[in-house]
């Protein structure tokens, strides 16, 4: 990737651009891992699917313009938060905030920045979780906490978020006033379709756990799996093997 840098930076800038490659690669198989573990406990995958990228070099460029800085790496790493950038769509609302807190609890992620705009919509109607995290990079004589935004949403989110960027980019930003009203009544139909959503989910697993409990289980009836709440003899037999996954018995 070229950047029009002033100085020769060349270095630090193929330095920078491996970090956020590499923080990528660390979130994406922190998600990948967090997903199959709740597929196991709940039979279903919170998250739709995952992008990621990292920022183009126009996008960088006009973004330290924008804040009056110098094109230099420096500025690009000190000011630029979302050089590498991943989003997540999640099935359900209730899957935003598990994900969220699976990935703030773990103890190589430091939480630098949250923007909560599922409680609190931006005026256009516009709704997403928003962190911006850093994880360490273990390089041969090092390690570099590096930067990365996680935005996670649902489906309904993302559909409404593409659309009204489209049209926001061929309005460049001045959309005319009814434009902007009926974006802000679509954003208010994708709420109340997610809380539906969330609703019917609900209904559909108290009718599972209803029907498991007063049938036979047939032939092809999976194996039961351990589920996360579940603080039965499954959950405590793994906790007892917890110790052994890093460990080595003697011969
Ligand atoms: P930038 O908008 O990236 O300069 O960062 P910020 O510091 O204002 O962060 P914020 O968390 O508010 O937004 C980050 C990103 O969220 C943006 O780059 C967009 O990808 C997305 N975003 C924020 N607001 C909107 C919006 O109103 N519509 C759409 N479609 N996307 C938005
Ligand atoms: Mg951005």
């Amino acid at each position: 990737m070229q950047l029009p840098l002033y100085y020769n930076e060349e270095d630090e800038w193929n330095r920078a651009l491996l970090l956020y490659d590499s923080v990528l690669r660390e979130i994406n198989t922190k998600l990948e891992i967090l997903n199959n573990e709740f597929k196991q406990a709940h039979q279903y995958n919170p998250i739709e699917h995952i992008t990621s990228r990292i920022k183009s070099p126009e996008s960088i460029a006009r973004k330290i313009r924008k804040k009056g800085l110098e094109l230099t790496v420096e500025n690009i790493v000190k000011y630029v938060n979302d050089v590498a950038g991943v989003r997540i769509i999640c099935s359900f609302t209730s899957d935003i905030y598990r994900i969220a807190s699976s990935i703030s609890n773990q103890d190589d992620v430091t939480v630098l920045r949250v923007k909560d705009y599922i409680a609190n919509p931006k005026p256009n109607g516009y709704m997403s979780y928003h962190m911006i995290v850093s994880i360490p990079i273990f390089l041969t004589n090092d390690v570099i906490d590096t930067k990365v935004e996680i935005q996670i949403r649902t489906i309904a989110m993302d559909f409404w978020a593409s659309l009204e960027h489209k049209i926001y980019y061929k309005f460049e930003g001045k959309a005319p006033a009814g434009i902007k009203d009926e974006l802000k009544e679509c954003a208010n139909i994708i709420s109340f379709l997610d809380e539906k959503m969330l609703s019917i989910n609900e209904s559909v697993k108290h009718y599972h756990e209803d029907f498991n409990g007063g049938v036979a289980m047939s032939s092809d009836t999976p194996l039961p799996v351990v589920s996360a709440d579940n603080t039965g003899s499954s959950a405590n037999s793994l906790d007892a093997l917890k110790s052994y996954y890093g460990s080595i018995a003697e011969d």
